[in-house]
């Protein structure tokens, strides 16, 4: 079975193709490099030991997209390409809706025109916004996302909800908590373009001397220590549960179906905790300050996973600390690459 997997040079596309190319499946990536470098796809290679088909082109070329349906039978799709900064969502929103929004929707067309199931989307867990009750589930209300990058894996939710419902299609929404570490061979990883917005690429440079202090976003918060609480799932494990979902949905006797994930481990962590356990676990050290709340942050959101577990058998079990451990192993790697 042929896979396309848009993104998939990217952080956890890299890792979700490496383990369907483990399990059995061929790939067919669609990356426009906007934010993955090449050497990926050789790394890939090295990690899998078979390298997926590889077209370097925005899925906005609605040409380039319908010449790689006619050159592959393509099965499914999981689909990551999209831009994620949050901050950057809100100074450029229409870039954020054209990107996310419109290569979504011409994927779809072929889909529908050619008659395939089977769609795999990245949500995240900013679509509950600050849910009123931990931890989250799948039923826990959804809040509007304040940033326009929420709002776009909100709206790309609805759009595959009636894609799903009107067509007749088979679709999985994947709503990740914070995806962190890398893979264990440190071929792969998350690569840091300009200053990192998340915590732990932040917390590595810091550990690594390229950055002076980590700012911490407030310690105020109503938590045990008053920073805030986030739910931070290993991305191998991450990358597997998109190959249960995707088995669940081939396997399906249902024409159509709605399926609807939280990736998490179930374990909240304070931004201290993880601090700490990034220095306990690389035996580094990470000098921060505590400053002021970053605007639009939540308070707490770790995830009940239940789920994904009954449903597809699937289960986050790498410790926090073994996923950080991962993450400095990938560090030492680019810093041997001049990265
Ligand atoms: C953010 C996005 C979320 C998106 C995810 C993608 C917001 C409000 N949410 O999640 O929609 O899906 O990234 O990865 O932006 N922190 C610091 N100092 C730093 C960086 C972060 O203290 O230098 C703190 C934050 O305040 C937060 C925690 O670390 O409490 C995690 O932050 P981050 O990694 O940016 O993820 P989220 O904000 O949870």
């Amino acid at each position: 079975m042929t896979i396309l997997v848009t993104g998939g040079l990217g952080y956890i596309g890299s890792h979700t193709v490496v383990e369907l190319l483990n399990s059995g499946f061929d790939v067919v990536i669609v990356d426009d490099l906007s934010n993955s470098e090449k050497f990926i796809l050789n790394n890939i290679e090295e990690v899998a030991g078979k390298k997926p088909v590889f077209y370097p082109f925005d899925l906005r070329r609605k040409e380039l997209l319908n010449q790689v349906f006619d050159a592959h039978k393509i099965d499914g799709c999981i689909n990551f390409a999209a831009y994620k900064a949050v901050g950057e969502s809100q100074e450029k929103p229409l870039d954020y809706y054209e990107n996310n929004l419109f290569s979504l929707i011409n994927i779809l067309q072929e889909f529908k025109r050619r008659n395939i199931s089977n769609f795999i989307f990245s949500s995240s867990c900013t679509v509950y916004g600050q849910a009123d009750e931990m931890p989250i589930t799948e039923d826990t209300p959804l809040k509007t996302p304040e940033s326009s990058y929420g709002k776009t894996k909100q709206m790309g939710e609805e759009i595959l909800k009636d894609f799903a419902t009107a067509y007749q299609k088979r679709v999985s929404l994947l709503r990740y908590f914070n995806p962190i570490g890398a893979h264990p061979s440190a071929k792969l990883g998350e690569l840091p373009i300009g200053i990192p917005n998340n915590l732990v690429p932040f917390v590595t440079q810091t550990a690594a001397g390229l950055r002076k202090e980590l700012s911490i976003w407030g310690n105020d918060y109503p938590t045990p220590d008053g920073t805030a609480v986030r739910d931070y799932i290993y991305v191998v494990d991450l990358a597997k549960a998109h190959v249960a979902a995707l088995k669940k949905l081939i396997a399906s006797e249902d024409e159509t179906v709605i399926d609807v994930f939280n990736l998490g481990t179930g374990t909240g962590s304070s931004v201290l905790e993880v601090v700490q356990a990034y220095e306990k676990a690389n035996n580094v050290s990470v000098p921060y300050k505590i400053c002021d709340r970053r605007q639009g942050d939540i308070t707490i959101a770790y995830a009940n996973a239940d789920r994904a577990e009954q449903q597809l058998g699937w289960k986050a079990d790498t410790t926090l600390e073994e996923a950080l451990r991962t993450t400095w192993k990938w560090q030492k790697y680019l810093e041997s690459r001049k990265y």
